[in-house]
């Protein structure tokens, strides 16, 4: 994680953190369009402060040495690997995602929703550890054993807030869950409809097929196939090195070509 703290800020881009946030330590930083980034380290996990069979049950408050007022906030700024880091080494792989984290108006609301609606079960109930006034929810794949790697979903409650997310850069268009297959996604589609949910036909994306539909504070999601993946029109083994097109604008691929910046 510090490797990645040095490379990025002899890179220009400012990084904040590590910060211990209890069941990670993170770094934030924002991409070119202004979309804050997080590395968070896989563990320690969610069982640092309650049993792992009883996970979001109690809502807890964080240890004040983990709030604003309470961490040495020049030790963190100091803290950077002591050698520059020109290459990403195979150890700093990223492993994929660790959670994604929105904005809701209504987090209880949020939560039956994600709970009901989409079988996420709760694995903590806190506040934001920047901010003491705001609730913080993680839901994850979680069967009162174990949480299912890559499948942390948080959101901090904004209650009460009338401010709707614009469309815009930096800003997260959608968020897709996965189906094994398209049986298991008619399933999902004929159960979110039973709930009065409102759900598009399937989509079919080439890659995989899609159903969207939004929560209740208006955040699009999506519930994706895992199939057939990116190996339907190039070879597994030079996957994106080639432009793309959906059959129905293959005739206009100069003048689309055309258009595009070339990749470095
Ligand atoms: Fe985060």
């Amino acid at each position: 994680q510090l490797q990645w703290k040095r490379r990025l800020t002899d890179a220009g881009v400012p990084v904040s953190g590590p910060l211990d946030r209890g069941y990670f330590k993170s770094i934030y930083f924002e991409d070119p369009d202004g979309q804050i980034l997080e590395i968070a380290t896989a563990g320690p996990g969610y069982a640092i402060d309650e049993p792992q069979d009883a996970l979001g049950q109690v809502l807890l408050v964080p240890p004040a040495k983990r709030m604003p007022t309470g961490r040495d906030e020049r030790a963190i700024a100091a803290a950077n690997h002591p050698e520059p880091v020109p290459t990403i080494t195979e150890g700093m792989r990223l492993q994929g995602i660790h959670h994604i984290s929105g904005i809701t108006d209504d987090l209880e609301r949020a939560s039956d929703f994600y709970t009901e609606a989409l079988g996420l079960s709760l694995v903590k109930r806190t506040y934001n550890q920047d901010d003491g006034n705001v609730k913080h929810y993680f839901w994850a794949n979680y069967d009162g054993a174990s949480v299912g790697p890559h499948s942390t979903y948080t959101l901090f409650g904004w209650e009460g807030s009338s401010a709707l997310a614009r469309p815009g850069a930096g800003q997260t268009h959608h968020i897709a869950f996965r189906a094994n297959d398209a049986e298991e996604q008619a399933t999902w589609r004929e159960h979110l409809l039973s709930m009065g949910v409102g759900v598009s036909d399937v989509m079919d994306r080439t890659y995989f097929q899609s159903i969207y539909f939004n929560a209740p504070d208006g955040q699009l999601l999506e519930i994706a196939t895992d199939g057939p993946g990116f190996a339907v029109d190039e070879a597994q083994q030079s996957l994106g090195s080639e432009l793309k097109l959906p059959v129905w604008l293959e005739s206009r691929r100069e003048e689309i070509q055309g258009a595009l910046s070339p990749l470095e």
